[in-house]
Parts: C-alpha cells; structure tokens; sequence
C-alpha cells in the first residue's frame, strides 16, 4: 500500500528505491489511492529537464479531476461534521470552526460569485488578504471552477501589487476592507484602490468585511462585498472538470535577478505531492489536529495550511496574528486551548519566543503535541534543541523540512519520528527526490562533501514553468547544470548521507523566512535622487536569520538630511511592502567593481559577515583601493 506510513528507516529506504527505480509506477499507485480523480491517470511522467525546450514536463497527462472534490466534497460526505478549518483571529479566543460541510456551502457560495463576475476557467484572480479563512475558501472557490489564483502576501506594497496584477491580467481581486495583526489594523482595501487605479485589467473587486473600519470606500460599479454576495449566492457549484496539467496557481517569488517571477503549480501533480508529503512527514492521524504557522501569502501555506491537509482531510489551523501577540506565550497558549499535536513554524519565530525565556512556554500544557516542523530557513542548532527540548519536553521528533516555492511540497526532511534526527539537519530525501552535489566546476560530489544542491528527476509538485515566461523558467534553473535543477541552494553531505542547508548561494535574501531579491532592493534605493548606486547584501542576524545591508554611493554634490536613511526605508516599504526594510546603511564613495563593472557581491558579502581576512582574490577589480575604503567604514551591529 502506498499511503501506508514510512514508519522506520528501513520503510523510508524502500520507498527511496521504489521511486527511484520506478517513478511512474510509485506516483501513480500514490495518486490512485490518494486524490478523487474523474478520470484516472495511466501516465506517469511525460519529458525531461533535457527537453523542456520543446514545453514543459507533465504528470498524469491523461488524468482530469477537480482538486476541490479531494479538498472537500469527499470528505464534506464522509465525515460533513468535522471541522476542516479551525480559525483564531488576531485577539485570543476569538475562535471559528468551519465543517467539512460548511467549507463545501461557502467555497460554492464563492465560486458562484466568481462565475456571475464573469470569471472562466483559466482566468486569472489575485487574492490579497491576511489569515482569515475566506483566504482560503477563495482560493478553493478559484480552484473550483478551473479559475488561477495567485495569492499576494497582504505585506506587500501597492506597487508590488500592481506589477502581479498586471504580469497575470487578474481580472478580480479579493480582499478584505482592513486586516488585523498584532492589534494593528492594515489598510489592505486601500492599497488595492491604488494597486488598480488608472488602466487596469481588473474588473470587480470582492471585499470581505473583517472589521468596522472608518474609511472604505465600495466603488459601486466595480466592487462587492462578500458576505452580502455569498449570502445572494447559490450554494450548490458543480466543480469544473480540469486536465491533470491545467494551472492551478501562481505564485510569485524573487530570483537573484530582475522582477519577481510567477511560479506556475499544476493541478494533478502539485495536489498528489502535498498531500502525500503532508502525511507522510508530518505522519497524519485521523484524529490530529494539525497548525502551520506560516501565511498563506506564501508556498507554505498553500501546501501545508490549505491544499494538502485538506486534501487528506484532516483539520488544519489557521492564525490570523503573530507569536509575540499579545505576548510570546501566544502559540503554546493556543497549543493547550486547541489541543493541537502536529505544530509548525519558522526558525525565525522560535528564535524569537527562545529569546523571551521558557516561563512563556512552560506555563502552558503542551501534551497534546506530538510532531514539531521547521520550515523557511536553516534552522541553528541550539534553537532546534530549545524547539525539542523546552517546547516539545524532548518528546516530539522536529522535522526539519527543506523545499521551496518552486519544488511546491518538501522535498528533504525527517519522517516524523520513522528518521533519526540531527540539530540543524535537513536529513534525507523524501523518495521521488534525488539530491546531487555539484562544486563549482559542475562536477559530481559523491560521498561525504559540500556543493550546490540540485535536484535529478523531476517530481509531481514541482512549479511547470514561470507564467508568461517559460525561457526564463528554464534559465534560472537548468541552464546552471544540464539535466538538472539547480536550487539555489548550497548543501553539505555527512558521512550518514544526511544533508545540512547551508543557505542561498546566489543574490536571494532570506530575512525572517521571507525570500527577498538583493536586486529589488537596489532598484528601490536607486530610484532615490540622490543615490547613484546602491548593493546590498544579508548578513548574519541572530533572530531573522539575515539582516539586511545596504552599500548607497551618493550622487555628486548630493545632500543627505537627517532622515535620508529613514526615506530611503520609506522608498523600499513603498516598492516592496512593510516586511522590507534595511537594517544597516552604510555610505561607500564606489562599490567593488571588476574591469567590466560588474559589482563584485562576494567581497560585500565578507566584509559584513566581518570575515575581512577571507577577502580572496582582489585582483579582478577596477580599483583594489575601494575595498579598504569599505572596510574602514563598516558599521558593525
Ligand atoms: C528557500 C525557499 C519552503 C517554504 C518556505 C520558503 C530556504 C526553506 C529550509 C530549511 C534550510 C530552508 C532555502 C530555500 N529554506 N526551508 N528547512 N532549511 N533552508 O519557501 O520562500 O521559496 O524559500 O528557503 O534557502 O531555497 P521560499
């Protein structure tokens, strides 16, 4: 049986085997038993990372389905009571549960509404909301009628907004008049009016209610609120009978270079993956109750809050605020109110509550849990063990899980307690993933060692393509090292063929789990008038992981007020959104440049990682002085 779970090492490593030896058949028996099909796939994988020239890879080709009739409707039948989505809002105890039943009426409510808005199969809808369950049941409503969502984090800025607008021609945004965090109130309506003022491809905007707030406006010709909408709406919505390979979602997410890219998931690959992964790893029983902490602006959440939990119809959590509100005590408190067992966050996040010492987690029960998960960034091994130890009373295996936007489910990860565990490691390859380390000349690292990651054959969740971009999909991740896909990442091997992360290897940022590229906030540095060039860089910072560094050389002649560093900030909230902010500016006369002027970042990179003496070969560049007036004006923490 396929779906049984890999409960040992021995379990795992058969399956490793079976699926590298036999890939179609593997995923196939997986699907079958796994996802309500209409009609079932007799193909495996069609093409290779050597042929996606000629289109992109396909899974289950011949297969069609409706992900929303494994997310709800056979489990609205089965078990109609159970609740599926299990809500706290921003203020503790402000509680909702939504049954298998009620989320199958509301998802139809809201496909209803998308459908007379004029919406089809293929359209594309954007959703930009915070952690309220209508997040969710919006994008099920997307999913039912064949629609595309991409789901824009309510962090981002209105500029930000309209560049993913406009790259997909979202016809509808869904949003929310406010949302709450942290007992602040953001103006997410608002900053849709100014993402879609002027031309715009958007035709109506649905508005869900989230609290009494003064000023928002309904544009009557173009806006609907939700709940007066859904309440009109009928409750009944056929699904849409979807090709395994027809879209799903996009989702963007930063590269080293250039604007944000549009991960394309499909629909039959993407929705075995997750769910298999989900239990899998997590090791799900019936009766769990299951909380991610992420948000669903993000791959996480799409994954591993909506898309593969429901499908395995277990009852996941969702949380509309963050683990220090009202104080740091607020995810065991919501623990023991909820009895939730599996739990998973971001290193980020335990760092933070670690800092505020144990008294908050100890005065709360946590016997109820049982898996913890680690997610987003490499997680340091002391606080992997306050994770294991304070939080989980050394009784809970942490499953340290590796993926990304693009690989769409995890793919390096313990099995929940079946896998020995390390602090800090990843592990070993979920079977279907088939890691290889490569240095710098391309060459294999076989055994013990440490390269770039890339990642063999190709597995059902994997991102098909970048929307309306598929030369660039395939430039940024197979034109490194042919045959393969390369991660970004760079990875050490131990002796027990366990794999640690060790972090980006290219211009990607990762501050606080959130993926930033060095290159967007250049471009909003530079667009001030008086910098004339800016790099930036992360550097090491003990509770987001990295921080921040920005390098600014002044225009000639320019002025800098008081507060140029806090305009400067102000210019990057406004192209990137509120979670973007440097900590550290540092005024440079010239940037490390070679002969043909390329910034040389790997010399940045040392300088703020205060590993001067590691500098390396200098003699690339333009004009070796610069490094010494760089190194002079460093501005240490
Ligand atoms: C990048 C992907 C995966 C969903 C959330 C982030 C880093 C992610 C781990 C981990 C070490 C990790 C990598 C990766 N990363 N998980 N367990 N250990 N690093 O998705 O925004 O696409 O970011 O996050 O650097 O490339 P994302």
């Amino acid at each position: 049986m396929p779906t049984h779970l890999l409960d040992d090492l021995d379990a795992w490593r058969k399956a490793w085997l079976d699926a590298r030896n036999d890939p179609d058949g593997f995923w196939l028996r997986i699907t079958h038993d796994l996802i309500a099909w209409r009609r079932q796939p007799s193909r495996g994988l069609d093409g290779s990372y050597l042929t996606l020239r000629e289109g992109p890879i396909t899974w289950f080709a011949d297969g069609t389905l409706n992900v929303t009739e494994s997310c709800i409707d056979r489990h609205a039948q089965a078990h109609p009571d159970k609740v599926a989505i299990l809500w706290e809002g921003d203020e503790p105890g402000d509680v909702r549960r939504i049954t298998y039943a009620e989320l199958l009426d509301l998802t139809s409510r809201a496909a209803n509404v998308l459908l007379e808005a004029g919406i089809q199969k293929g359209d594309r809808v954007i959703i930009y909301m915070g952690m309220v369950p209508e997040a969710a049941i919006a994008m099920l409503a997307c999913a039912r009628i064949g629609a595309i969502h991409s789901v824009v984090f309510g962090g981002f800025s209105a500029e930000a907004l309209r560049d993913r607008v406009r790259d997909c021609a979202a016809e509808v945004v869904i949003t929310q008049n406010v949302g709450l965090r942290g007992g602040r109130t953001l103006p997410l309506k608002a900053t849709v009016d100014q993402a879609i003022q002027g031309e715009s491809s958007v035709r109506r905007v649905l508005v869900l209610h989230r609290a009494p707030a003064p000023d928002t406006h309904l544009h009557p010709l173009r806006d609907l609120d939700w709940h007066q909408a859904l309440a009109a709406a009928s409750p009944v919505c056929p699904p849409v009978e979807c090709a395994a390979e027809d879209p799903l979602f996009i989702l963007y997410t930063s590269g080293s270079t250039g604007r944000p890219k549009g991960l394309l998931h499909t629909t039959g690959g993407y929705i075995t993956y997750v769910a298999w992964t989900h239990r899998q790893v997590f090791g799900l029983q019936p009766d769990d109750i299951y909380a991610c902490m992420a948000d669903v602006g993000w791959i996480t959440g799409h994954s591993y809050i909506v898309y593969g939990p429901l499908a395995n119809g277990a009852t996941t959590f969702m949380f509309e605020s963050t683990p220090t509100y009202p104080d740091a005590g607020r995810y065991w408190d919501m623990v023991e109110r909820h009895r939730l067992s599996i739990f998973y966050t971001a290193p980020t996040a335990i760092r933070a509550i670690a800092a505020q010492g144990d008294a908050h987690v100890t005065r709360y029960d946590r016997s109820s849990l049982r898996v913890l998960g680690s997610v987003g960034e490499p997680i340091n091994p002391e606080a992997w063990r306050w994770y294991h130890d304070v939080v989980g009373e050394g009784r809970c295996p942490v499953v340290d899980t590796w993926w990304q936007t693009e690989t769409g489910g995890i793919c390096i990860s313990p099995l929940h307690g079946a896998t020995p565990t390390k602090p800090g490691a990843a592990t070993l390859p979920l079977p279907g993933i088939i890691p290889a380390l490569l240095d710098g000349d391309g060459h294999l690292i076989w055994g013990p060692g440490e390269g770039y990651l890339c990642l063999e054959h190709p597995w059902p969740g994997q991102a098909r393509t970048v929307w309306g971009d598929h030369d660039r999909y395939i430039a940024t991740y197979f034109s490194a090292y042919a045959g393969r896909y390369f991660t970004g990442d760079g990875c050490r091997r131990d002796a027990d063929g366990y794999h640690w992360i060790t972090g980006r290897v290219d211009d990607v940022l990762n501050v606080s789990g959130h993926r930033m590229g060095t290159a967007e906030f250049e471009s909003a540095l530079q667009s001030h008038d008086s910098v004339a060039e800016a790099a930036v860089v992360g550097f090491p910072h003990p509770i987001k992981g990295q921080g921040v560094y920005a390098f600014v050389v002044l225009q000639p002649q320019a002025e800098t007020p008081d507060a140029f560093f806090d305009d400067l900030n102000r210019l990057i909230r406004e192209h990137i959104g509120a979670h973007a902010r440097v900590d550290r500016f540092q005024l440079a006369p010239a940037l490390p440049k070679t002969r043909s002027g390329k910034v040389m970042r790997r010399i940045l990179r040392k300088i703020v990682e205060e590993q001067p003496e590691q500098l390396g070969d200098l003699s690339t560049l333009a004009d070796p002085q610069v490094v010494q007036a760089l190194l002079a004006g460093y501005i240490p923490a």
